[in-house]
């Protein structure tokens, strides 16, 4: 199995894993004509896709949660943005049990470093970001040792970080160019609503809630909205800021393509006057640089996909060369191991 670009599908590939479009299957594992809905995929904004073909196969990619679970969450922070539009109570019993599935989830795979990055339509972004942030956050607070509550509360406030954006002016939530100062300043109000919103309607606890209205702060005084310093700053939000950050960052938005993890992580621990340190070198021990079936060019000039990682070496992945320098094809592809060869190096991903 290996991600590829949509724009890239050829036809003898065949789908590895199913697509979903608003909580629904649009298509499923294992269909062989791909490659005519191409274009339906890409009108969806639905920008990659695993794939099963000669050159990835046996490579397995794995997820740190549930395809189910991802889906059913996503569903719930959807029904819980439109109750907010809608002025009903927030249903907390709904969210603490989907964040229980989460945890149970992530206490169960036995990965050692995760595939982080969730595919993400343009539509449906917010939803999706909720849940992935959510989905960090508690592996964050898990590499830390907490305990089972405070997972529970680090993943009730994580989903509804962002929960105020549906209280603002949604075209400017959906513009798709940078926004005016005047406007941004409008979206930052989103802390305060969500804040507010959750504390008369929402009855969740007062930590949880203390992530919604503190995830923009930032250790140098730079956040928003109280402009707080490093010891003011709960905890859980300095976790929540890096998850939002991490999974923004390596998102597809409208106006600006991916960063790659590996720009991401470097850009997190370059910015230690933001981000607390600890946890942001927690967070990138549990990271794989290059996740399995990712195709990476070699200092070399060849091409390879990612096989699998070697624990707290996430630079040297044991790759599967596809084609050489000269763009020679392969029949019988050799897999390294590069923590044997110390002169290869990944020099860049495709995509
Ligand atoms: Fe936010």
């Amino acid at each position: 199995m290996r991600l590829v670009p949509t724009k890239m599908i050829t036809p003898e590939m065949t789908l590895a894993k199913p697509v979903y479009y608003n909580e629904n299957i649009i298509l499923n594992t294992g269909i062989n004509n791909l490659y005519s809905f191409k274009k339906r995929l890409a009108d969806l904004g639905i920008n990659y896709v695993y794939i099963n073909d000669e050159k990835s196969e046996g490579i397995i990619v794995n997820d740190i949660i549930r395809d189910e679970t991802r889906q059913k969450s996503r569903g719930i922070i959807k029904e819980t943005f439109s109750d907010i539009v809608l002025n009903k109570e927030t249903n907390l019993k709904v969210i603490k049990n989907i964040i229980t599935e989460l945890i149970d989830d992530i206490l169960n795979a036995e990965i050692i470093m995760s595939n982080l990055v969730d595919i993400k339509s343009y539509d449906s972004y917010t939803f999706e970001h909720s849940v992935n942030v959510a989905v960090l956050s508690i592996l964050i607070a898990k590499s830390m040792d907490y305990n089972y509550n405070q997972l529970l509360q680090v993943g009730i406030g994580a989903i509804l970080h962002d929960i105020g954006k549906i209280l603002v002016p949604q075209d400017l939530i959906q513009k798709s160019c940078q926004l005016t100062e005047e406007e941004f300043n409008i979206v930052k109000e989103h802390v305060h609503l969500g804040y507010d919103y959750l504390t008369d309607r929402g009855k969740i606890n007062p930590i949880s809630r203390l992530i919604v209205l503190s995830h923009h702060e930032r250790n140098d005084g730079s956040g928003y909205p109280q402009g707080l310093t490093a010891d003011a700053i709960h905890r859980y939000a300095k976790i929540t800021a890096i998850a939002d950050v991490f999974d923004a960052l390596t998102s597809d938005r409208i106006y600006r393509q991916r960063w790659s993890i590996r720009e991401t992580v470097t850009y997190l621990l370059s910015n230690t006057d933001q981000f607390e340190y600890d946890i942001v070198n927690n967070f990138v021990k549990k990271v794989a640089l290059y996740p399995n079936g990712t195709l990476v060019l070699l200092n070399n000039g060849w091409k390879a996909i990612v096989r699998s990682q070697n624990y707290g070496l996430p630079e040297r992945p044991v790759i599967r060369v596809v084609e050489y320098e000269t763009g020679q094809k392969i029949v019988n592809p050799p897999e390294i191991n590069l923590l044997d060869e110390p002169e290869l190096i990944i020099d860049n991903t495709y995509f």
